[in-house]
C-alpha cells in the first residue's frame, strides 16, 4: 500500500526532466524535503552509509557527498561514524538546509555535470543518479575524481534500475571498478520503493 506522502512526491518524481527542471523542482521543495522523505520512511541514506562504512578502514579520511540536498545523506553517514564529509550539490536552496545543519566541513553549489574535486577517499550519491536527477554518465564522471582505491557509494531506486541507460552506466562503471557489495532494500517505505546500494572501489 502506498499513501499520500506530499506534493512533490506524491506526483511523478522519478521522470525524465531538464537540468532546469531539476533545479526548479528541488529548490521548491527545500524547505518540505526533510519532512515528505523521512515521513515516507526515507531508508537509502543509512543503508547506503552503513555499506560504505562496512568498506572503510579509517573513517577520518575525506569523504564527498555528492549530491547531498538538504543533508539528509550526510546526517546518516555522520551516524555511521564518518568524522570529515563534504557536500555538494546543484540546487543553491537544498545546500542552504544541509548548511543550517553545520555537519559538513565544507558545502558549494556545483554546476551539473562538474568533476568533483580530486582527493577524496570516497564518494557518495544517495538518491540521485536517478531518473528526474543526475543522469547516467554521472558514475563516470564520480569515478574519474577518485584515484584508484577511491570508493564509490551510491544507490539507483526502483525506477533507475529499470532505466537501461543508467544499467549500462551501471556497467561500464563495474568495468573500472570491483564490486565490493550490492544490496537491495527498501527506499521509501511508504510507496513500496525499493533501492539497490552500491558499493565499487576504482582499480
Ligand atoms: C532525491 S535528492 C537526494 C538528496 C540527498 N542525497 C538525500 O539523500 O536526501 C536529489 C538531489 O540531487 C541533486 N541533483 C540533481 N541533479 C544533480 C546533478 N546533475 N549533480 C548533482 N546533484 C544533482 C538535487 O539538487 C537534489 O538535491
Amino acid at each position: 500500500m502506498t499513501k499520500d506522502t506530499g506534493p512533490t512526491l506524491d506526483t511523478q518524481l522519478w521522470k525524465p526532466r531538464s537540468v532546469a527542471e531539476t533545479r526548479a523542482l528541488y529548490s521548491g521543495w527545500a524547505k518540505d524535503y526533510d519532512a515528505d522523505v523521512t515521513g515516507a520512511g526515507y531508508e537509502t541514506p543509512a543503508r547506503l552509509a552503513a555499506a560504505l562504512a562496512a568498506e572503510s578502514a579509517d573513517l577520518t579520511a575525506p569523504i564527498l557527498d555528492f549530491g547531498c540536498g538538504t543533508g539528509l545523506s550526510g546526517k546518516a553517514l555522520a551516524a555511521a561514524g564518518f568524522t570529515t564529509i563534504d557536500g555538494t550539490d546543484i540546487t543553491p536552496e537544498m545546500v542552504a538546509q544541509a548548511r543550517a545543519l553545520g555537519l559538513y566541513r565544507e558545502l558549494t553549489v556545483s554546476e551539473p555535470g562538474t568533476a568533483p574535486p580530486a582527493g577524496y577517499a570516497a564518494i557518495t550519491a544517495t538518491g540521485v543518479v536517478s531518473l528526474g536527477a543526475a543522469p547516467p554518465d554521472t558514475l563516470d564522471t564520480l569515478l574519474g575524481a577518485l584515484a584508484p582505491g577511491g570508493v564509490l557509494a551510491f544507490s539507483y531506486n526502483d525506477a533507475t534500475l529499470a532505466d537501461p541507460r543508467y544499467m549500462q552506466a551501471l556497467e561500464g562503471a563495474k568495468a573500472r571498478a570491483d564490486l565490493l557489495s550490492e544490496a537491495y532494500g527498501p527506499h521509501l517505505a511508504a510507496k513500496d520503493m525499493g533501492s539497490t546500494v552500491y558499493v565499487l572501489r576504482k582499480r
